[in-house]
């Protein structure tokens, strides 16, 4: 049997974690990566996981270069890493750690991924943006401005792929909000379970979609959460 092998990055927690054991429960090899390596050998014991931080740049090529060795190729990356935090007060080393994981880790990991299926001469590569990424959040600036960097990286990766090697596929994933770790704040609404949020993903991600809005309430509502006006948007 051809054994579908899928790089799950970020995968110790939350959406990361759920994708992981789904695809294990589909029957494909599973290679986990994350900083707490001891959740994913707890969770998910069948996938072969990696400690891997993505911001230690000294050890980061390393790693990666491991986990290529450790099998003959790699279908299905899905990056689900991303730190977010609410930062009302405008305090720049948490404005500084976001844009670090979100944006220059994200760029090397997207770039990476992006060569190694050029090499390997087919992949699909499905990074986790946001819908947050659509519009500027008055007390999540530089967490909304991350996601709308990945937005706009993940499109130029799609054009990139169409010219360039039409067996590369990239995906666009962006949820509402999820019940993890990261949904943080009062009064939030519509929060949808992991086990829902990662279906879906896994649906989009096999129809080879560009554009992964989950769910399906939080669809329509990216909709006009993009469409309203600011003089409206301001108000809320
Ligand atoms: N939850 C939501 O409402 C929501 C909505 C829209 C988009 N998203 C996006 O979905 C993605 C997944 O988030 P989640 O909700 O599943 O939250 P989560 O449970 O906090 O998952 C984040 C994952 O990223 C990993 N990570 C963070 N920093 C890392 C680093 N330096 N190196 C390696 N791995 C790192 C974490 O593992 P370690 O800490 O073990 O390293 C964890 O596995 C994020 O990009 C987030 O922005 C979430």
């Amino acid at each position: 049997m051809n054994v579908r092998t899928v790089l799950i990055m970020g995968a110790s927690s939350g959406i990361g974690a759920g994708l992981s054991s789904y695809y294990l429960g589909l029957g494909f090899k599973v290679i986990a990566c994350a900083r707490r390596a001891e959740q994913i050998s707890l969770n998910l014991p069948r996938a072969i996981g990696f400690p891997l931080d993505v911001n230690d740049f000294e050890q980061l090529e390393d790693t990666l270069n491991e986990i290529v060795r450790s099998t003959d190729r790699i279908d299905l990356i899905v990056n689900c890493i991303g730190i977010g935090e609410l930062n009302p007060s405008l305090d720049s080393s948490l404005d500084a750690s976001m844009i670090e994981t979100n944006v220059k880790s994200f760029t090397l990991l997207s770039n990476w991924a992006y060569n190694l299926f050029k090499k390997q001469g087919h992949g699909h590569y499905a990074a986790i943006s946001s819908i947050a990424g659509l519009r500027g959040g008055k007390d999540s600036l530089v967490y909304n401005a991350s996601k709308a960097f990945q937005i706009n990286f993940l499109e130029g990766l799609q054009h990139k792929a169409a010219k360039e090697n039409k067996s590369i596929f990239i995906s666009d994933i962006r949820p509402g909000l999820v019940d993890t770790a990261m949904a943080k704040g009062e009064g939030l609404f519509w929060v949808m379970p992991v086990e829902k949020v990662v279906k879906q993903i896994a649906h989009g991600i096999h129809q080879k979609k560009r554009v992964i809005t989950v769910t399906k309430r939080w669809r329509l509502l990216a909709w006009l959460f993009f469409l309203v006006p600011k003089c409206i948007y301001f108000r809320l």
